[in-house]
């Protein structure tokens, strides 16, 4: 299956996704990645990695909708048949999702339903939970509110500070998000979020 990769940043979970596609047992491969941020490091090393990038910067567009359209448009032109969000930060509206309904995918460094949004370790240090983690998603209109593909748990130390919650999460989103991508290319996971295996 021809996945197509969308950045703003970093892109660890895009290299993470570009590692797994590299194995010869491996469902799936990269057919772009597309950022709409210029310069960003993501984009460095998915040309480092040899992988297809294009940059859309939402800026030179008038609108949401005249941006999404041309992220449609270049995502149909590298035959993509599953969108991985990997820290893109935009919203995205129906337009987009019904054109790759239930292809979505979207990786969150919270147990979803909590902690929606931005500020997500803020949130959890705050509210004092014991356990937080990471969720892969299926992206619909509700901001993170998708069905549930795959979780996986991360204590919080008694000292914890953001960034280092932030980091034991995010090993753990570079397993998780792989793993989901195989098993919903593989068919396990199905669209309403079960497990089938
Ligand atoms: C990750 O924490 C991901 O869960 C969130 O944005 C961050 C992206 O990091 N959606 P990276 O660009 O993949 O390194």
């Amino acid at each position: 299956m021809n996945l197509g990769v969308l950045i703003s940043g970093r892109g660890s979970n895009m290299v993470a996704l570009a590692q797994a596609c590299a194995r010869d047992d491996y469902p799936a491969q990269i057919a772009v990645v597309v950022s709409n941020q210029p310069g960003v490091a993501g984009l460095d090393k998915a040309a480092a990695m040899g992988l297809s990038t294009e940059l859309i910067d939402h800026r030179d567009f008038p609108d949401r909708d005249a941006f999404e359209a041309r992220l449609i448009e270049l995502l149909q032109q590298h035959n993509v048949q599953l969108v991985c969000l990997a820290g893109f930060m935009r919203l995205l509206s129906r337009r987009f999702i019904e054109a790759f309904r239930d292809h979505i995918l979207n990786i969150h460094p919270s147990l979803l339903p909590s902690f929606p949004g931005l500020r997500v370790h803020e949130q959890a240090l705050e509210h004092g939970v014991r356990i937080s983690g990471c969720t892969v998603h299926l992206v619909t209109e509700d901001l993170d509110a998708g069905p549930i593909l795959l979780q996986a748990a991360v204590p919080v130390q008694q000292d914890d500070s953001v960034d280092a919650l932030a980091a034991r999460i995010l090993e753990q989103e570079h397993q998780i998000y792989p793993e989901a991508v195989r098993l919903f290319v593989e068919g396990y996971l199905n669209p309403h979020g079960a497990l089938s295996i």
